[in-house]
């Protein structure tokens, strides 16, 4: 029997090779058990026969997050529920969630991405992995755990709050790895410093894995500087398994995307036409190795860009950049077209500033308003009013000069605002109320 070469190192020709007998698996299999695609199929004049290569995708329909939600429990179901042993939901929607559903084969391959992810960074077995994401419908605990488990580490299933107990242990058991969202990140340091421990000197972290929401360069760096230790991206979403869709390499130069297992493209949100490499759009995915719920062409909401240039690293999977934020949740101030990221890089990248921040969208009769308050770090709330009203002055033109609208500047003392230990919620949109 001929030894198989890892799909993490084939080569690209062979990589797409890999990829276009998946999906011709994966189209037989939709076309003939989900109505859903059927349809779709049918009504484009398409047969799975018809693809011939990769860029015949083209021709195939997209799935959105509200077909997914209308085929709610089992509409895209194309195993028999005896094989099925896990469900999943997404997180953060209102109304019924995008549930997922595994069979004993899909959570292996989710683990074994995972798995992959964190042998690229330097995780191995000597190292104490502390799961700091919540346990249960998330993919964030379960997946990355078991990833985890595979690749021989020792894991704490801590989960998310509790968060001086969590730090106990973290301390205790010298833990070398955690994974966690950037925002408990920054409040984990917070708690850690109240407690009269340095996130530096009295840890033995070396890596974290942030990831499940957006969050700018600025903070990345912020959260390494502050525990002193590498930080590593990692995207993943509920409908593609979860964690381990695309992650950093030692390079950090944009994510791995791990084609072996998904078709990446990159569309604009608008025509729906194919955007070229490093053109910025929305993310679409199609999955090539999952047995009990494959997709095609999930438009994820995503917005990020394919690097054009190969990786340093050698390893062939396309790399996307950053996640700019969703394509939902843009807002638009008075005409102009806002990030929440762009916010969010601009704040963390003025030394002043301390590690939360909370932007909320008024109506003031006619006129909207975008008001940002600011955590600055206590050193600047020693000094004279005239200093702070000064500060605030700065930071106000520099959100004007990059955003191209004013905004008002609230500055309060460090620990002021909300904290969370999943994903925060940062943007208040007081609009539509
Ligand atoms: O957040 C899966 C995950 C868990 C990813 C742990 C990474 C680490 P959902 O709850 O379905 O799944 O949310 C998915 O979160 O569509 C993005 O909008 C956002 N997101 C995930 N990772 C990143 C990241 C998990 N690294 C949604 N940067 C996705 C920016 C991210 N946004």
């Amino acid at each position: 029997m001929s030894r198989e070469i890892d799909p993490e190192y084939l080569d690209r020709e062979n990589l797409e090779k890999l990829q276009l007998k998946r999906l011709k698996k994966v189209l037989d299999r939709v076309y003939h058990k989900v109505p859903f695609y059927r349809e779709a199929f049918d009504a484009r004049k398409v047969k799975p026969d018809n693809i011939k290569n990769l860029k015949d995708l083209e021709r195939l329909p997209f799935t959105t997050r509200e077909d997914l939600r209308a085929g709610y429990p089992y509409g895209f179901l194309t195993s028999s529920l005896s094989r099925l042993v896990r469900l999943h939901t997404s997180t953060g929607t209102t109304g019924k969630p995008k549930a997922v559903l595994f069979t004993q084969k899909d959570i292996d391959q989710a683990a074994r991405l995972i798995t992959r992810s964190m042998s690229m960074t330097g995780a191995g077995p000597e190292d104490v992995f502390q799961n700091m994401m919540s346990y249960g419908l998330f993919t964030g605990g379960l997946i990355f755990h078991y990833g985890a488990e595979r690749a021989g580490l020792l894991v704490i299933p801590s989960g998310t709050g509790n968060t001086e107990r969590q730090i106990e242990l973290m301390h205790d058991f010298k833990t070398t790895i955690v994974h966690i969202t950037p925002s408990y990140a920054l409040y984990l340091a917070e708690v850690m410093e109240r407690m009269g421990m340095d996130p530096r000197g009295d840890f033995n972290l070396r890596i974290v894995y942030l990831g499940a929401e957006p969050y700018s360069e600025a903070t990345k760096s912020k959260i390494e500087e502050i525990f002193s230790l590498d930080a590593y991206d990692s995207y993943g979403l509920s409908e593609m398994n979860g964690p381990g869709v695309a992650f950093e390499c030692k390079e950090k130069c944009g994510m791995h995307l791990w084609e072996d297992n998904f078709i990446m493209e990159v569309i604009d949100q608008e025509t729906l036409e194919i955007r070229r490499d490093s053109e910025e759009g929305e993310l679409v995915l199609t999955t090539l190795n999952r047995e009990a719920m494959p997709i095609l062409r999930y438009r994820t909401g995503d917005l990020t860009h394919i690097y054009p240039d190969p990786c340093r690293c050698g390893r062939v999977h396309r790399r996307i950049s950053r996640i700019k934020g969703r394509v939902d949740d843009m807002f638009i101030l008075r005409g102009v077209n806002i990030f929440p990221s762009e916010v969010e890089r601009i704040l963390m990248g003025l030394p002043e500033v301390g590690r939360n921040y909370q932007i909320v969208l008024e109506r003031h009769g006619g006129l909207e308003e975008m008001r940002v308050i600011l955590e600055i770090k206590k050193r600047f709330f020693r000094g004279s009013l005239k200093d702070l009203k000064r500060l605030q002055n700065k930071i106000k033109a520099r959100l004007k000069g990059e955003l191209m609208v004013t905004p008002q500047v609230e500055l309060v003392e460090p620990a002021t605002l909300p904290r969370t230990t999943g994903k925060a919620k940062r943007l208040i949109d007081k609009r539509k109320i």
